[in-house]
């Protein structure tokens, strides 16, 4: 583990603004950024492409093991480009569907261990934003700063439905929320690495903050503990 490169965990729940917080984050500070969901998200997908069965934990480990990807960043966005075995994969990892395989498939203990490596590679100077359900329990447990976000599971529903809705994908707010609480229990009950804010994670429920005020506060945090950062 590259251990002298400074670390930063963003954990939470689906919909808490994981995402777009830890890419906001991660480009004020010039650092690199781990979308890890998306790792899990590009399991269930290949999966489905090579007709390996959600059940089949030993093919799906040996797929993730192998799982030909990579992100490239687009100069100026805060996306980046996902290329799956030489394809772009865009939108089709981000549905609901997709999700909810991704969560299936992460709830298998030798996938998690397959993708572990791969997620600690991103660790890479000037620094790292790593963004997930375990990355200061499991995959970055030395982290400097770890934060775990949180919001209510109506907030979370209407904040996902929008993004959805913005990125064209259609959706409907009842079955999200429903969807959401399954996707949230299956999360934190799995035997391994359930989703849980590490010991010394600080948590903030963001049900009434908006984004521009979680990004003003976990810089906050950083600047406390790193120093030399851009302002
Ligand atoms: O964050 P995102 O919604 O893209 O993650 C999709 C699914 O992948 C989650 O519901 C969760 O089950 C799984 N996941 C995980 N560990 C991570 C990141 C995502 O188990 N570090």
């Amino acid at each position: 583990m590259n251990s002298a490169v400074p670390v930063l965990t963003v954990d939470g729940p689906s919909g808490s603004g994981k995402g777009t917080i830890s890419a906001l984050v991660a480009q004020r500070l010039g650092w690199h950024l781990l979308d890890s969901g998306a790792l899990y998200r590009l399991v269930a997908f290949g999966a489905g492409r090579h007709q390996i069965d959600l059940a089949d934990e030993t093919a799906l480990a040996e797929y993730a093991a192998g799982l030909d990807v990579s992100f490239e960043l687009v100069p100026g966005a805060t996306e980046v480009r996902i290329l799956l075995e030489g394809e772009p994969v865009g939108a089709a990892i981000r549905t609901e569907a997709c999700g909810n395989s991704a969560s299936r498939v992460a709830a298998l203990g030798r996938v998690r261990e397959a993708l572990l490596q791969r997620q600690r590679d991103f660790r890479q100077p000037p620094g790292l934003v790593a963004d997930g359900r375990d990355m200061g329990t499991v995959v970055f447990p030395d982290a400097e700063v770890k934060i775990f976000l949180t919001a209510s599971v109506e907030e979370r529903a209407r904040r996902r439905y929008k993004q959805l809705i913005e990125k064209g994908i259609s959706a409907n707010l009842a079955d999200l929320m429903k969807e959401i609480a399954e996707r949230d229990a299956r999360d934190t009950q799995r035997a391994v690495s359930p989703l849980k804010p590490a010991a010394d994670a600080v948590v903030l429920d963001t049900s009434e903050m908006n984004i521009n005020e979680v990004v003003d506060k976990v810089l906050a945090l950083c600047r406390e503990r790193f120093d030399n950062l851009p302002q």
